[in-house]
């Protein structure tokens, strides 16, 4: 069978697809990063529905319209803060890939694209990052039908490089 996952390399607001992974915090109501452009591209419409939400905790997503982005929604997750690694960080990163394709299956979304979550501000090794998003995302291609594309979005040259080299490993 075909991997339906797919590495892509650049700025994952000018993705078409079903939705959009935020990498955001436990308030939903906006910051830098991926969180600041996906904010800036879809407008104040996302920031008033985003009001709406009762914030969301380490681990977890929550879906909102896409607003003026080319993606249909976003699914706004918030990945741990790295404290070095023994706080659950590991279990917690997987989470978040977790419970953002379960939000798309729930919404009967076909395409959906990730960012690095927890791989900027909050500090994440991109290596060890990498390894528990495509081991995630791999366990739930094998075990589920939809989404049918998932794309792993890499902001720089180097990050692309790291997730085919992980993606490799993988097999
Ligand atoms: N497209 C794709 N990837 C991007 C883009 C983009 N436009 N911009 C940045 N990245 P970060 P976090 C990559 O810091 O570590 C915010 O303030 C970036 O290179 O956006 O989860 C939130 O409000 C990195 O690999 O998210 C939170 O407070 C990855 O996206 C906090 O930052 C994630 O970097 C969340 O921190």
């Amino acid at each position: 069978m075909t991997s339906r996952i797919e590495i892509v390399q650049g700025d994952i607001t000018a993705l078409t697809v079903d939705a959009i992974v935020n990498a955001a915090n436990a308030s939903l109501l906006g910051g830098g990063g991926v969180d600041g452009a996906i904010h800036r591209a879809a407008g104040p419409g996302l920031l008033a529905e985003c009001r709406m939400i009762d914030g969301c905790p380490t681990g977890e997503a929550r879906i909102t319209g896409g607003y003026r982005l080319k993606a249909k929604h976003v699914i706004h997750t918030v990945g741990p803060v790295w404290r070095g690694g023994q706080t659950g960080e590991a279990e917690l990163l997987a989470s978040c890939y977790r419970n953002s394709l379960l939000l798309a299956r729930e919404a009967g979304l076909h395409s959906i694209a990730f960012p690095g979550i927890s791989t900027g501000v909050y500090g994440y090794p991109m290596e060890q990052a990498a390894s528990i998003a495509f081991a995630e995302v791999r366990r739930w291609e094998e075990a589920e039908d939809q989404p049918k594309q998932i794309l792993m979005v890499a902001f720089s040259a180097e990050a692309a490089a790291l997730y085919r080299r992980v993606l490799a490993e993988l097999g």
